[in-house]
Parts: C-alpha cells; structure tokens; sequence
C-alpha cells in the first residue's frame, strides 16, 4: 500500500492506472476510520482493480473550531486499516492542502442544500462540494463510494458530479451500525456512557418512525411529533431537527402528505448529545409497506 502525501503523485498514479485500463474505486473520508468507511474500501475492493482512500481532515465542511479540533485523528490505526482491507493508495493530506490562503474557487450545489444539514450547518456542503470536486480531479476515479449515513451528502455529490459532467459512478452503500442500532460515526468515541446509552434513542425513534409509515401512516406532522416525542422522554439529547421528506428530491410532501413512490420517503434526524452532535436516517420504500403487509397476512393466515 502506498502512503501518498502529494496530490500530484496520486494523480500520477491514477494516470499510471487507467493507461493500463485498469479500474479505480475511491473512498474519500475525514479520517477517523471505524466499520463504516471500511465497508466502502471493501466494497470498492470487489468493484475495482485499484481502490484509493484518502484521509483529509477538511477544514471547510466543519462550522466549529472545537469540533475540528476534537474529530479523532489516529493516523497510524488508519494506515493499519486501510492495510488490512487491501487499499491501494491512501491520500494523506494536511489540513492547509487543498484550501491555501486566498482561496475563492467554490463549488457548491443550490436546491439539495436548503434542507437537513444544510439549513444548521451552513456553508458545511460549499465545503464538501469543493473538497470532493479536488480530490476527483486528483484521483479520477470510476466509481466513488460514499454511506447512506450521510443520506444527503451523497444526493448532493451525485447530483453535482452528474451536473458537472464528472465521469464518475456515485456509489450509494448501506449504513452500518453497532448492534443496538446506533450508526458508526467517529463522533461516537466522543460519547460519555451516559450519552452513548441515551444515544439509542437515535435508532429507537427511526424504527418507530419506520413502524408508523409502514402501518399506513400519511401524515408527516404524525411521524415527525412520534419521532420529536420519544426524544422528549430521553435525557441527555437536544432534537436538532427530525424531517420527513421526499428521498429522491430532498423536499417536502405537497400538503404534508407522504408518499411511498419512486425512492420513497427519507426520515432523517440530528441531535446534540452535549457538544456532540450526531445524524441518522433511514429510507423507507413501497417495497418495506408491502413487506409489512404480507407479514400481517401471514399472521391473520396463521391465526386461522
Ligand atoms: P467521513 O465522515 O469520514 O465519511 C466518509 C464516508 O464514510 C462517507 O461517505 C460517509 O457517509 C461514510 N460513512 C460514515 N459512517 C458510515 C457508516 N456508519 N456506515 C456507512 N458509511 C459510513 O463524509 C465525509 O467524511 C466527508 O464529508 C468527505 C466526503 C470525506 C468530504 O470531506
């Protein structure tokens, strides 16, 4: 595995690569790494013939110092990681690369943003936007892996490498998650055991959330007050915001009435426990419904 510190001697390689018709899988992270990044590095192992990661801390998509200053870094158990699941390339960069001083150029996507993320975070996806654009010049991948976890991260980076005519593959992959559900996030390891033990209410709330549209439920005034009422009974958490919305579109339902069509509904939530502040979501598809009700016909069938 090659440790890289110069964009050009990534890009030289990449170079290297696809004039030897060879594939290459990237997976960009802030570093940090736990199961969840992971899982893209193998997934892009199966998929491609080189696979690179890169590890770089973006300054610009963080809109506090003091969560900057405390994202975990272990370069060293990363290094290791990414060894063990057969990366390729790792990209190392340091936090004055690609955003030197004056810096103006900045990509950011419009209509994607103004919800989620976008609306307590702002100018977090300008940052993203504008990192991801740099870094696909640099490695020119095929195919880019990014986790469901950050639902709307991935819409945005699909959508802006689409409209910029980036020929790159946006690879959407499943959130993985500890077993008592709560998603793998390098914010966790900041968690009290106090707060790591409320943060359940994180998977809780979606499941319910889950239960309620599956059961029929249209309204997502209904869903959102379920989903804001089991964060009242829970201690130690804030409720940032828990929407209801259109997955494929980011918006709102006309009139506040949900629907299962196309990629369904998105229910997605984020909360503070202490400094510490954590997303989730989950999708939610007329396949999932139907499921529900095949079950409960079983179970009428059954009772007969
Ligand atoms: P980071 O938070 O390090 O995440 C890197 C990638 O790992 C993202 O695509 C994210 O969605 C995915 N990921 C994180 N936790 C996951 C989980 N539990 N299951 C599945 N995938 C998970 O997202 C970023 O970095 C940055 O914004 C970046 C894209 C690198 C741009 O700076």
């Amino acid at each position: 595995m090659k440790i890289l510190r110069r964009a050009d001697e990534v890009a030289e390689w990449s170079e290297a690569y696809r004039t030897a018709a060879l594939s290459v899988g990237f997976v960009p992270t802030l570093g940090g790494l736990h199961e969840g990044h992971l899982s893209l590095v193998r997934q892009a192992r199966l998929e491609c013939d080189r696979v690179v990661v890169s590890i770089y801390l973006n300054p610009a998509q963080f809109d506090s110092a003091s969560d900057l200053d405390h994202y975990p870094a272990n370069l060293e158990a990363d290094l290791d990681a990414c060894r063990e699941v057969g990366a390729d390339i790792v990209l190392v960069g340091e936090r004055t690369d690609f955003l030197p001083e004056g810096f103006e150029s900045w990509v950011f996507v419009e209509d994607l943003v103004r919800k989620l993320c976008g609306t307590g975070r702002p100018g977090h996806f300008k940052g993203v936007c504008t990192v991801v654009t740099q870094l696909f010049h640099v490695v020119r991948p095929h195919r880019a892996y990014f986790g469901s976890k950050d639902f709307q991260q991935a819409k945005v980076v699909s959508k802006m490498a689409e409209e910029l005519l980036f020929d790159i593959e946006i690879r959407l992959l499943p959130t993985v998650r500890s077993a008592d559900g709560l998603a793998m996030s390098s914010r966790n390891e900041r968690l009290t055991e106090v707060q790591r033990a409320a943060s359940t209410v994180i998977w809780e709330s979606l499941q319910a959330a889950r239960e309620l549209i599956t059961g029929g439920e249209t309204s997502v005034d209904v869903v959102r007050e379920s989903l804001a009422g089991i964060f009242d009974k829970t201690g130690s958490c804030e409720l940032e915001y828990a929407e209801v919305l259109a997955a494929e579109t980011l918006r709102d339902f006309p009139d506040g009435v949900l629907n299962l069509d196309g990629e369904g509904v998105l229910v997605a939530l984020a909360a503070r426990f202490g400094d510490v502040r954590l997303i989730d979501n989950i999708q939610v598809t007329a396949t999932d419904a139907s499921g529900r009700m095949e079950e409960a016909e079983l179970e009428i069938d059954g009772g007969n």
